[in-house]
């Protein structure tokens, strides 16, 4: 397709968030995408962490601000943009950061094989959730494939993942290959969460 011809956007350049927790925002994605601020003023803060002068971009609000609205994390549970989703270029590459963020004390909400994608869910401090995730097969068409057969239609939603299980697979030498199919993330002698089930009041 040429230029001429393409009528969609040709990427995602940027997000802003209006927050009262501008320097919690910082830090959290100081640690969660290993951004770094390429303006702050008493208006604003631009993080960037790849070539794009800025990706995220905080409109400060002060601090008060945020107790006259005491729900608002809980928005995206009921209404409007549920998350945001990141790949990574491999499993190893997700795991490794699971288990660097976890050392830190910053969890997952949920994690899950979907089928499609292993998807490992993060909040940031205002509560806007984001996917980290690998894809499961090869390629796009074999992910359709997926979706439009009879397993994605029994159990859409997925089966949930232990990643520190994966992770002690991943370095004794199980290819990525296993790792992405669905169960493989169960340890054994826990139970097996799966489709509904994996639904609860956190992962929703
Ligand atoms: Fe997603």
């Amino acid at each position: 397709m040429t230029h001429e011809t393409r009528r969609a956007p040709a990427y995602l350049a940027h997000w802003v968030v209006k927050t009262a927790r501008a320097q919690e925002m910082i830090d959290w994605y100081g640690h969660v995408f290993d951004a770094h601020v390429v303006h702050e003023d008493k208006t604003f803060a631009f993080l960037t962490w790849d070539e794009e002068s800025h990706r995220l971009a905080l409109i400060k609000l002060p601090s008060p601000v945020k107790l006259a609205f005491p729900l608002a994390k809980l928005r995206r549970k009921v209404y409007g943009i549920d998350h945001l989703a990141f790949g990574f270029d491999s499993l190893g590459t997700l795991l490794h950061k699971w288990e660097k963020l976890r050392e830190i004390g910053i969890e997952p909400v949920w994690a899950i094989n979907h089928g499609p994608t292993t998807s490992l869910y993060y909040e940031d401090p205002d509560g806007i959730r984001l996917e980290f995730q690998v894809e499961n097969f090869p390629s796009a068409r074999q992910v359709m494939d997926y979706i439009e057969g009879d397993e994605f239609e029994a159990n859409p939603i997925g089966v949930n993942i232990d990643p520190g299980y994966l992770l002690e697979r991943y370095r004794a030498g199980v290819p990525e290959r296993e790792l992405l199919k669905q169960g493989a993330g169960t340890r054994p002698g826990t139970t097996q969460k799966a489709n509904r089930k994996a639904i609860n009041f956190r992962t929703l």
